[in-house]
């Protein structure tokens, strides 16, 4: 059975629809562990020990954010400044990494639809394409990357139900690592 190590960065979960409904789709699920950054870290000072314990004691790290200008949010990115060093995140010299072949599930929220994010849409490009810095990185530290979970429009177009399936998808895929 893999555990599951669920890494949210989400700057106040309190005040967030789309976030907070995916990760109370998968709060109860007995091999998810949830990790909320910034309640963890308010002053932005991560310990970056405890963070590489956490990531070592579990096979599938799924990092869920809402997008922020085409990019991670603040303290998530801080988050891979500090975690993810040099001799035990990635390697220089071809050796494994201690991250290798670990599940990565990257799993985000964007404001507007899905239409924005095509070659012809608004923003010109997929999401993967933009956020590709942040998939080349979990590519350096030898991760197994998975499908992105892709949740579109929830300042524009999503509804009350179109969250509903989306939070009753994640649970399932969330879910299907336990097997
Ligand atoms: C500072 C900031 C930047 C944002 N940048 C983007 C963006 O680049 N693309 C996008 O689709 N939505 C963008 N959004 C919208 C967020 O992705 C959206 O508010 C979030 O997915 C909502 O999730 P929540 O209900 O969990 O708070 C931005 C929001 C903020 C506050």
């Amino acid at each position: 059975m893999s555990n599951v190590l669920l890494v949210v960065g989400h700057p106040d979960l309190s005040q967030s629809k789309a976030n907070a409904a995916l990760v109370d789709a998968v709060r109860e699920l007995a091999h998810v562990t949830v990790h909320d950054l910034y309640s963890a870290y308010p002053d932005f000072q991560i310990d970056v020990a405890a963070e590489q314990t956490l990531l070592a004691e579990h096979d599938v790290i799924v990092f869920q954010h809402p997008v922020f200008w085409y990019n991670t949010t603040p303290l998530f990115k801080q988050w891979q400044d500090k975690v993810f060093t040099l001799g035990w995140a990635f390697t220089m010299d071809g050796s494994a990494s201690q991250l290798a072949g670990k599940k990565a599930v990257v799993a985000v929220t964007t404001g507007v639809p899905a239409d924005h994010y095509t070659p012809e849409g608004a923003n010109r490009a997929a999401i993967e394409t933009l956020l590709s810095s942040w998939l080349a990185t979990l590519r350096l530290c030898q991760f197994d990357i998975q499908p992105m979970v892709k949740l579109y429009g929830t300042a524009f177009g999503l509804s009350d139900e179109g969250l509903a399936t989306a939070a009753k998808q994640y649970n399932e895929l969330l879910a299907s690592f336990a097997a």
